[in-house]
């Protein structure tokens, strides 16, 4: 496979996408720009192609991935049917950070879906996203580009950090804007029950399909998707959730605060980051990941977060800093 990566400027983007295209059409990796978090794709009825993904991320291969889509022909080449809910949730979300689980049709790779019986879809609003897809000609199956259980990666520079030379091509799409993974929502059940909390906020959901169920607190879902796993997104400096910002007591221990509208008063912090100064939730979940990557870089013995309020996007921000401030127990 062949190696190549634009780092000057003067590769316009269109050609950088057709040259993207080429590689996922011969069974390369691209890392891609979503309106979410960046993806590292493969075509998704390439199993060697998607085998690689597995293999640069270092992801178990019992967790499936979301197969990305640009139109609705290509819905009908993963899916074996759509229920009617489905097309509520497509009409009214799609292109968007939303991520169906349908019942798969016998074309898609089990290496994809780990052997379910179900496919994950969604279909990316980014426009370079989309475009590479349309180009490429496949649905391509990809998860966040970032090592597995690590922070995700929300533009391009995090990709090459965290993954560099195992990928084949990264195409830079610029900071994502939503910067949280999409929302999913499985359409297996009725009513539809929601596996991870995301992009696109749950009442906003509701309004459409009615309740959905939410996992019982201490019991296991049937499918538990590795998003749910106690400890994932995480940075590699510990990091502790709290209420209120507290500085650490020992004078000689460097943490950094990672606060939702208004830095701490106290200067105990060596760094602070503030994800909305305006206390708006969709900014705060768009700096979410690049304030965490900055923070993990400055080899710090913590990262104190706070807890963001607990509504529309807040839950899922509480969910990832919940999972990425999780101990390691293995
Ligand atoms: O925003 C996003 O969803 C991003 C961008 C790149 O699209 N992708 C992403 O992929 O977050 P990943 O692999 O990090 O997370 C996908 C989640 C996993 O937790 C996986 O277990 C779950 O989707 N999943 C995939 N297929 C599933 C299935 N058939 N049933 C239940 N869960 C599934
Ligand atoms: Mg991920």
């Amino acid at each position: 496979m062949h190696r190549h990566n634009p780092s000057s400027k003067a590769v316009s983007s269109n050609d950088a996408v057709a040259e993207a295209a080429r590689i996922l059409r011969h069974g390369g990796m691209v890392a891609f720009p979503t309106e979410t978090v960046y993806g590292l794709g493969a075509d998704a009825f390439n199993e060697i192609a998607v085998a690689r993904i597995f293999e640069a991320k270092q992801r178990p291969r019992f967790d499936p991935l979301i197969v990305h889509i640009a139109d609705a022909d290509q819905l009908t080449r993963v899916v074996a049917r759509v229920p009617i809910l489905a097309t509520a949730l497509i009409e009214s979300f799609w292109p968007g950070p939303l991520t169906l689980i349908l019942p798969k049709s016998a074309t898609v790779p089990d290496l994809v879906t780990a052997g379910l019986p179900s496919v994950a879809v969604r279909m990316p609003c980014h426009p370079m996203a989309r475009e590479l897809i349309r180009l490429t000609g496949t649905p391509l199956a990809a998860p966040s580009a970032n090592s597995f259980g690590q922070t995700s990666s929300t533009n391009a520079d995090h990709v090459r950090q965290s993954l560099g030379d195992k990928v084949d091509y990264i195409l830079d799409g610029g900071p994502a804007a939503v910067g949280i993974e999409s929302t999913i929502i499985s359409l297996l059940t009725s009513p539809p029950a929601i596996l991870r909390l995301g992009g696109l906020a749950l009442e906003t959901i509701e309004a459409v399909t009615g309740p959905i169920s939410r996992p019982q607190p201490g019991v296991l879902p049937v499918i538990s998707a590795p998003g749910m796993l106690p400890r994932h997104y995480a940075p590699h400096t510990p990091l502790r959730l709290e209420s209120i910002l507290t500085p650490p007591r020992d004078p000689a221990c460097r943490a950094g605060a990672l606060a939702f509208c208004r830095a701490p008063a106290t200067t105990r912090f060596v760094a602070v980051e503030v994800l909305s100064p305006t206390s708006d939730l969709r900014e705060a979940a768009a700096n979410l990941f690049g304030a965490i990557h900055r923070l993990d870089r400055l080899s710090l013995d913590f990262i104190i977060a706070e807890r963001v309020p607990d509504e529309g996007l807040g839950l899922a921000i509480n969910d990832r800093l919940a999972r990425a401030a999780a101990p390691c127990f293995q």
